[in-house]
């Protein structure tokens, strides 16, 4: 079967773990060139069509000079799916002025200066741009207040740029996900229930990531996933 991506260029952001990796790995099977952003990829699998941008993206103060270099890199470019992102999780009293700008600067603003950085050149390619949202994008909970902040504002974002772009011929595209077996939890207090239908896994959500990279036609608005049994599993207290 010929690859369905040959000679297509994409960028993907949080390549080197999780649903970004999982996106990265299934894009390059189907022959496309993948520039990946993360800001460790010395662990991503070396591969002849991928590209590696190393940068902190919750670091506002150098993103714009890091994006001018970027977009040299990434004039011809067919699609983006901007998988980068971190969670803190508490009552909002425990957050410091500091935890809350991070949490917002990297799942929300860095979002917004990227995509800006990309428009020009997905436009003029009628390209496709995928964000990765959540459930917390969907409805508030406990102890995630801000990050909820951040994922409401990221669908706000996403559904009015599918409404700017649909006359460039440009496709946006929100995937919003419950609990999905990756890192995400490795520094939280909680992580889905040990059960296989506990959790998401990232190739699942990388499988409609792709999808909605490859639409032609119409436009994958925005797509919700679950795991089929939702159990949150609290992990025990570090040790002294
Ligand atoms: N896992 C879930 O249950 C779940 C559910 C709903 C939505 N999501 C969302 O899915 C997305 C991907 O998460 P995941 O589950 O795949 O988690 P993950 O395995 O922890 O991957 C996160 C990725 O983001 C990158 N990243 C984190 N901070 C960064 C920074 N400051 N600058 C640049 N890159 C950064 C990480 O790379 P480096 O550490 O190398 O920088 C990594 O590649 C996130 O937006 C998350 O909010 C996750």
């Amino acid at each position: 079967m010929r690859p369905a991506f040959s000679k297509k260029n994409f960028l993907v952001t949080g390549a080197s773990s999780g649903i970004g990796r999982a996106v990265t790995q299934s894009l390059l099977a189907g022959g496309a060139k993948v520039t990946g952003i993360a800001r460790d990829l010395s662990r991503a699998a070396p591969a002849d069509n991928f590209r590696r941008r190393e940068m902190d993206l919750g670091d506002l103060k150098k993103l714009p000079q890091n994006l001018t270099a970027l977009q040299k890199q990434c004039a011809d470019l067919d699609g983006a799916a901007l998988c980068a992102g971190a969670g803190r999780f508490g009552s909002l009293e425990e957050f410091s002025h500091g935890q809350i700008s991070a949490l917002l600067d990297l799942n929300l603003t860095s979002q917004i200066y990227l995509t800006r950085a990309l428009l020009p050149a997905l436009k003029r390619n009628r390209g496709r741009l995928v964000f990765i949202g959540s459930e917390a994008a969907l409805a508030g909970a406990p102890r995630g207040a801000v990050y909820c902040a951040a994922k409401f504002g990221l669908r706000g974002f996403a559904q009015s740029l599918r409404l700017e772009c649909a006359a460039a011929g440009m496709r946006v595209t929100i995937i919003n996900p419950g609990m999905v077996r990756t890192r995400f939890f490795d520094g939280l207090s909680f992580e889905p229930g040990q059960d296989a239908d506990n959790a998401l896994t990232a190739g699942e959500v990388a499988a409609a990531v792709v999808h909605a990279l490859g639409m032609d036609g119409g436009v994958v608005d925005e797509i919700n996933l679950s795991p089929l049994k939702k159990v949150v599993a609290r992990k025990p207290p570090p040790s002294p």
